[in-house]
């Protein structure tokens, strides 16, 4: 087991009721981080929060918009008030959309970019300026399949491009902050057992299972294992990396 004793983990857009976040956020907890709980739904937060206090784990809730810089400011600031550090930033918010280049606005590019590439931005820059004076941080980012070989699952190109970009943007800032003790790296999740791949129609769901080697939709707990081994100390010599968690649908 990882040790996160006193260590304060973040989770973006972990106020999903069966989202991925949320299954990060009681990974950490479990193996003793100090975890907050960051996402724009109030309602979502509040659920999860006291879920985690319910099961004894030591949980913060923090309702952000994380495409406003200031919302995003105050909140490091509050965290950073709280416990007076942050060791690991988990950048899971996202935000999809079936749509095809066609019938994509410009609009519709905006609003996917603005959640999934420029508020991670916003979140990443606060943090790591916490994290340089701490000459300690882990920053771990949740890309996509979709941004390695072009969708096929869920969302349209404006999803695939934002999560092609956080690849790049990934190995670029692992690049300025290493001199920092400071290591970022994405994990690139397939189809996962989530909501939006249970509301998926059979017959789209048997042919997308198909085109998986393993047969089978991966689980949030596997994605979560992977992110909580790319925090730890123990992860210290990996930076500017992606792991692929995807049953072998793309290999590369
Ligand atoms: N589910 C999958 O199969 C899959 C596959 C590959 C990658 N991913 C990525 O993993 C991450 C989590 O996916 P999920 O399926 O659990 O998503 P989800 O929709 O269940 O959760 C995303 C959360 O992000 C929050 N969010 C959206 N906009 C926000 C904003 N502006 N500020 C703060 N929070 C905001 C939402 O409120 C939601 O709670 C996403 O980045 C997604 O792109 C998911």
């Amino acid at each position: 087991m990882l040790d996160f004793t006193d260590q304060v983990v973040v989770v973006t857009g972990a106020g999903s009721p069966k989202g991925i976040g949320r299954t990060i956020a009681h990974t950490f907890a479990r193996q003793g981080a100090k975890v907050v709980i960051c996402d724009i739904n109030q309602a979502g937060v509040d659920a999860n929060v006291a879920e985690m206090h319910g099961m004894g784990y030591e949980a913060m809730g923090y309702v952000a918009n994380l495409t406003d810089k200031e919302s995003v400011d105050k909140m490091v600031a509050a965290i950073v008030d709280t416990y007076g550090r942050i060791d690991v930033l988990v950048n899971n918010a996202g935000i999809s959309q079936k749509v095809t280049v066609a019938d994509m606005t410009l609009d519709d590019m905006k609003r996917i970019f603005s959640v999934n590439m420029f508020g991670l931005f916003l979140i990443t820059q606060a943090v790591c300026e916490v994290m340089k004076k701490q000459n300690y941080g882990r920053i771990v980012h949740l890309s996509s399949v979709s941004g390695k070989r072009g969708g096929g699952v869920f969302g349209g190109a404006h999803y695939s491009a934002s999560k092609a970009a956080v690849l790049g943007f990934s190995k670029n800032l692992a690049r300025e902050v290493s001199q920092y003790g400071i290591t970022t790296n994405c994990v690139c999740p397939g189809l996962i057992n989530t909501e939006i791949w249970k509301s998926m129609p059979k017959e789209q769901a048997d042919a997308v299972i198909a085109s998986i080697p393993m047969g089978r939709p991966g689980e949030t707990q596997e994605v979560a294992n992977a992110i909580v081994f790319l925090a730890s100390k123990e992860a210290s010599y990996i930076t500017g990396e992606e792991i692929d968690i995807n049953g072998g649908s793309h290999m590369d």
